[in-house]
């Protein structure tokens, strides 16, 4: 009976290429390897230390590191105590935080997932691991391998106990997966799903019989003010969601270095004018864009509250959300790519889905939406339509090729190898929406590879 579980960072730093993967052997020391070390382990073998002393240990370390830099401080223990202690709490609150994110859709992914025997699920946007959790538990009798990518190192860090809780692979259950004779292959993998065809190869999975992928961000990310994606509190104009540390690559690099900060005080009147348009939804652009940059010649905005301030209040009556809404969505839009990555992770998962299997995708915004519907009909030898599915002011945005590719209408270079299961979006019952108005905007489509 085991269980590995690897976590892989990839990404691009100061210029330089890097790829470190962390092996952890449940229980053990964390290693860090340059090379994909993959070995099984037992379960009761070598557990001296848990993943909550790992992380321990590992905040022990960046520690360390700040106390020798500050070379005049005379309490290092004192101080090491109280960065620990405060390290705890930060850690607690970011919990708390992300367990409060409700996952979207969930009977409905189930529902989606469940005729399928699932071997190995990939979920592309752990987040919490609400969904994963659920799908696992759902398939425990039959799955063997688990892999979950999240570009936010914080959202994997509180996942993985709770994704090998849902396996009963955890310290609690004795590290023993009951259901399953042949062991489980846990994979937390740090690094956008635009690199799922690469990531995989470097694991050595070959093949997935369910994909998830739950666009956007977490609550974790909105609540969070010190993460920019704010408009209630104060933190830096950042907003990306790999938290800008030794970021998680795109395949266009820019999109982890690029931050809320550059597109605010940095992108043309006209461009910014045309991202609150299109991707904010927002009536008002030209006037939003304008005031920015005016306040923005006085000193660069640095904030999120001071994005507030510029933006101000647009004319007319006051509506229900906040004004800073639609201009905020637009920012963090672009700062992440977030309709470049669903371009390029479709085919991929596509690729990577055995026979049978399923993609099922929940989006936000019309725009993923549009994307989701037109690549999905693509895959299923459906003819293009004349109408461009993503609209022509969204065309804008895009690089040439997916231009061209959006607006052309060329169905014999289409052969069908999926199914689409559902012809019609499937959006939250009025139930849910009533306990989580975010989900008033969610649509799921699925399709099976044949
Ligand atoms: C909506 S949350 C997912 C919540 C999760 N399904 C749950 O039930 O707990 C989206 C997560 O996906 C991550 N994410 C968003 N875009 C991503 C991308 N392109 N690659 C990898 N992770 C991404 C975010 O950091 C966030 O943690």
């Amino acid at each position: 009976m085991t269980t590995k579980t690897t976590t892989m960072q990839r990404g691009w730093s100061r210029g330089s290429y890097f790829l470190t993967k962390t092996t952890t052997p449940r229980g053990s020391h964390r290693r860090h390897h340059h090379e994909h070390v993959g070995f099984r382990f037992p379960h009761h073998a070598q557990r001296t230390q848990s993943n909550a002393s790992a992380f321990a240990a590992k905040k022990k370390t960046t520690t360390t590191n700040a106390t020798t830099s500050s070379s005049k401080s005379n309490d290092d223990d004192t101080n090491n105590k109280s960065d620990e202690r405060h390290e705890k709490k930060k850690r607690e609150n970011i919990e708390a935080a992300h367990h409060g994110h409700v996952s979207v859709l969930l009977s409905e992914v189930l529902d989606a997932f469940k005729p399928v025997k699932i071997q190995t699920h990939i979920d592309g946007t752990l987040g919490a691991g609400g969904h994963a959790t659920k799908v696992l538990e759902q398939h425990k009798e039959e799955v063997k391998t688990f892999v979950g990518f999240d570009v936010d190192e914080t959202a994997i860090e509180i996942a993985r106990p709770r994704v090998e809780r849902s396996l009963g692979v955890d310290d609690a259950s004795g590290g023993e997966k009951k259901s399953n004779d042949g062991g489980v292959a846990l994979h937390f993998v740090r690094n956008n799903f635009d690199q799922m065809r690469a990531a995989l190869r470097d694991i050595g999975v070959d093949g997935a019989d369910s994909i998830l992928l739950d666009l956007g961000v977490s609550s974790m990310h909105l609540d969070r003010a010190e993460r920019g994606f704010s408009f209630q509190n104060d933190g830096p104009l950042d907003m990306r969601m790999c938290g800008g540390t030794t970021s998680a690559s795109s395949s266009s690099s820019s999109s982890s270095s690029l931050t809320a900060f550059d597109v605010v005080n940095g992108w043309s009147e006209e461009d910014l004018g045309r991202i609150f348009r299109d991707y904010g939804g927002e009536r008002h652009w030209k006037l939003l864009a304008k005031r920015v940059c005016e306040r923005r010649m006085e000193k660069p905005i640095e904030t999120t509250l001071e994005l507030v301030k510029a933006l101000g209040n647009p004319p007319g009556k006051r509506e229900k959300i906040h004004p800073a809404t639609r201009a905020f969505q637009a920012v963090r839009i672009v700062t992440n790519d977030e309709l470049g990555v669903i371009e390029r992770v479709i085919p991929q998962a596509i690729e990577v889905l055995n026979p049978g299997g399923r993609l099922a995708i929940i989006t936000f915004h019309s725009l993923e939406d549009a994307i989701v519907k037109k690549q999905f009909r693509k895959f299923a030898g459906v003819p293009e339509s004349r109408e461009p599915t993503v609209g022509r002011s969204a065309m804008m945005f895009l690089p040439p090729e997916e231009f061209d590719d959006a607006s052309s209408s060329n169905p014999s270079s289409s052969p069908k190898i999926v199914k689409m299961i559902n012809r019609k979006p499937i959006g939250a019952s009025e139930e849910e929406i009533k306990v989580n108005a975010r989900s008033r905007s969610a649509k799921l489509r699925v399709v099976e590879k044949l």
